[in-house]
C-alpha cells in the first residue's frame, strides 16, 4: 500500500512510524510511506498557505490553492489513491473503516493545521474522520493513528499471527480485546485465570467472548 501523507510538520512522524511493525511493513514492501510537504505548494516567496476567515472570527484557516496543488501531485503519482481528510467534523473512526481501507492499493491523507481548513477543499476528499469527541491541533496525529490501525491490518504484517484475523470477527459495538496474561501463573499474590491453564480451547474461546463484553 503507498500512503501519501500531506502536512506542514514531516518530522513528526518519523519516530512513530518507523518503529516497530510500521516499520517491519515498510521494511517488507507491504507499506510505502512518503511524505509531501505542504510549505513547498505555499504562494509566493513567503510560501503562504494560510488566511483569516471569510465572516471574520479567531485564528487562521488553510488557503484551498496549496492543498489542492499538493493533492493533486499526490494523485499524479497514484491517480486511484483514495483522499482521507482527518477532522473532528468527519464521521467517527472505527475499527470497520480500518479494514475497508486496509483493501485499498493507496492512501493520501491531509493533515490540516491552525483552526482548519477552507471548505471547498473536501470537494478533493474523498473520506473525512474524526477519532473522537475531543479537539486536537492539527491532523497529524490523528493520521498517525489512521494508519497505525490499517496498516496492521495488512496481510503479512502481523507476521505469522492470526491476531488481525480473529478481530476480524468482532463489531465495532463489542470491546476488541479481551485480558491476557503471560507467565508466571502467580504475581504478587494475583492469579491467572484457572480456564486459561485448563487446556480446554472451547471453554477458553467462550471465557475470552464473553470478558471482551
Ligand atoms: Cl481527525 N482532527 C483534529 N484536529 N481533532 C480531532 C480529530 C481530528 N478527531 C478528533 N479530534
Amino acid at each position: 500500500m503507498k500512503i501519501q501523507i500531506i502536512t506542514l510538520f514531516p518530522e513528526m512522524f518519523p519516530g512513530v512510524l518507523n518503529t516497530s511493525m510500521l516499520w517491519k511493513a515498510q521494511d517488507k514492501q507491504l507499506a510505502e510511506i512518503s511524505y509531501i510537504n505542504l510549505r513547498d505548494y505555499g504562494l509566493g516567496t513567503r510560501r503562504v498557505v494560510d488566511d483569516t476567515p471569510y465572516g471574520g472570527g479567531d485564528g487562521m484557516l488553510l488557503k484551498p490553492e496549496p492543498l489542492v496543488a499538493a493533492i493533486e501531485d499526490a494523485k499524479k503519482n497514484d491517480p486511484d489513491a483514495l483522499v482521507i481528510l482527518p477532522t473532528p467534523r468527519g464521521k467517527l473512526y472505527k475499527q470497520s473503516e480500518a479494514k475497508a481501507l486496509a483493501l485499498e492499493k493507496g492512501l493520501i491523507l491531509i493533515c490540516p493545521r491552525y483552526e482548519g481548513y477552507d471548505e471547498r477543499i473536501t470537494e478533493w476528499v474523498d473520506r473525512q474522520y474524526s477519532i473522537g469527541n475531543y479537539v486536537l491541533t492539527g491532523g497529524e496525529l490523528p493520521a498517525m493513528i489512521l494508519i497505525d490501525s490499517i496498516v496492521r491490518l495488512i496481510p503479512g504484517v502481523l507476521g505469522g499471527e492470526n491476531s488481525a484475523e480473529i478481530e476480524s470477527f468482532q463489531q465495532d459495538d463489542e470491546n476488541i480485546e479481551f485480558p491476557q496474561y503471560t507467565r508466571p501463573e502467580e504475581f504478587r499474590g494475583v492469579k491467572v485465570p484457572d480456564v486459561l491453564l485448563s487446556g480446554h480451547h472451547a471453554e477458553i474461546a467462550k471465557w475470552r467472548k464473553e470478558s471482551s463484553r
